[in-house]
Parts: structure tokens; sequence; C-alpha cells
């Protein structure tokens, strides 16, 4: 397996994949891979010839007082678990190689960024949407792999490649979780014994409001004040937003239906975690 942070190799090697007709598929991840982050891989590996692994903690995607610094790093570990299932390379850039001092383009849309994570959040889809561009650049595969887990995220980079004639399929993968329910997340590492069982409430809360959808309410108040509900019965967690919104449009409902995303982000003690449920077809 190669790891390269140089962008005209990378680019010489998935060139010659692509005139050998081999088909590829991308990876996108800030590193730090748990198991969400396999079964992307794992995926990509079962519908490409090659799979290309790119590992950027991505500093135009954190806003000032957020989690750059301290967001968990280690590419000996990342590239033994990469290397063991199979993946053929690794993209993993300096900062410098990516964004050159006078580097002034961006990558933004209107709509779909300002709802959730949006709000709390304001420069983080430009650079989310701008680092993803570059990436499908560096690397023109046939596939790029996202999770559900940023259900907002993956609306996001579907519609900009809609918007943009990108010439990649986007392809969405479910949410994987801890034997007790609690969504993978690199961000999980930072909670202490007490703050992990309180994370708990964040899947708690979603059953609870998947029950209620079950069980006939349509309402997003309905469902929303029931999330919150549950979400204040535990100390150590604090709702930052709770929403019920259309897949497509990331536009809040009030009554569901259609491509419903039920979407959460609950700060844990100084740990914001997020997780979804989404629901298709809803009438
Ligand atoms: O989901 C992530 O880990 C990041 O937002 C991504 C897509 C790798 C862009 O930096």
């Amino acid at each position: 397996m190669k790891i390269s942070g140089n962008i005209k190799e990378v680019r010489d090697i998935v060139k010659e994949w692509k005139q050998q007709g081999l088909s590829i598929g991308l990876v996108p991840t800030m590193g730090y891979l748990h198991e969400g982050h396999l079964s992307l891989m794992e995926r990509a590996i079962k519908e490409n010839d090659r799979v290309v692994v790119s590992i950027f903690v991505n500093p135009m995607q954190f806003g000032p007082t957020e989690d750059l610094a301290s967001y968990p790093r280690d590419l000996d570990r990342d590239a033994a678990l990469c290397e063991k299932i199979g993946v053929s390379m690794i993209f993993h850039p300096e900062p410098s190689e990516m964004y050159a001092d006078d580097f002034c383009s961006y990558v933004d849309m209107s709509g779909l960024t300002e709802e959730l994570c949006g709000k709390s959040r304001p420069v983080h889809f430009r650079g989310v949407q701008t680092v993803v561009s570059k990436l499908f650049h560096i690397v023109p595969a046939n596939r790029a792999y996202f999770g559900q887990k940023d259900a907002q995220q993956l609306a996001i980079i579907r519609r900009m490649v809609r918007d943009l004639n990108f010439d990649i399929e986007i392809i969405g993968c479910p949410i994987i979780r801890e034997e007790d329910g609690l969504a993978k997340s690199s961000r999980n590492t930072y909670l202490n014994t007490e703050e992990r069982n309180a994370a708990l409430i964040l899947n708690k809360s979603l059953t609870n409001a998947k029950n209620l959808i079950a069980s006939g309410e349509r309402s997003a108040k309905q469902i929303k004040d029931c999330i919150q509900e549950t979400i204040m019965a535990e100390p150590l967690a604090k709702a930052d937003y709770i929403e019920v919104v259309n897949f497509d449009t990331i536009k809040p409902l009030e009554k569901l239906n259609g491509n419903v995303l039920v979407a959460i982000a609950v700060f844990i003690g100084k740990t914001r975690l997020i997780d979804n449920f989404i629901l298709e077809n809803v009438n």
C-alpha cells in the first residue's frame, strides 16, 4: 500500500490506473479511523478495483474556537488498518500541500448549509465542500463513500456533485454503532467514563422519536419535544439542535412527509456529538 502526501504523485498513480481501465473508489476521511470508516472502505473495496483513502484534518472546516488542534491523529495506526483491509493508497497531505499561502478559491452553497450544523458551525460546510472538491479533482474516482452519520454533509455533497457536474457517484453508507447504541465517531475519544455513559442519551432519544413516529405521530413539534424531554433527563447533556427536515433540501418540516431526516447535536460536557435517522417516503 502506497502512502503519499504529494498531489502530483497521487494524480500520476490514479491516471495510470485509469489508463488500465481500473475503477477507483475514494473514501475521504480525517483519520483516526474507526469501524464507521472501515465499513465505507469495505464497501469501496467490494465495488472498485482500487481504493484511495484520504486522511486530512482539514483546517478550513474548523471554526476558530473548534477542536482543530486537539482532533485525534494517528497515521501509523490508520495505515495499518488500511493495509489490512486492502486499501491501495493513502493520500495524506500536509495543509501546505492543499492550501497555498495565498489560497482564495472556495466552493459554497446557499440553502442546505444554513440549518442544523450550519447554524452553530457557520464556516464548516464551505470548508467541507472546498476540500471535497479538491479531493475529487486530485483523485478523479468513479465513486466516493460518505457515512450517513454526517447526514447534512452527505446531502450537501450530493447536491454539489449534481449542481457542479462532478463525474462521480456518491454512495451514502449506514451509521455504525457501538454495541450499546452510541454512533461511532472519532470525537467519542474525548468522553470520560461518565460522559461516555451519558452519551447514550443521543441514541435513546432518537429511538423514542422513532417509536413515536411508528405509532402514527406526524407532527415535527411533537417529535422534537419527545427528543428534548429525553435529553433533558440526562444532566450532562445539553441539546445544540433537534431538527426534523427534508433530507434532500435540509428544510425544516412541520409535518413529516417524504424523505425525512431527524437530526440532533448534543453537548455531552464539552464534547459536541451528532446523530440522526432517516425515514424514506413517509406519508
Ligand atoms: O466527514 C469527514 O470526515 C470530513 O468532513 C471530510 C468529508 C473528510 C472532509 O474533510
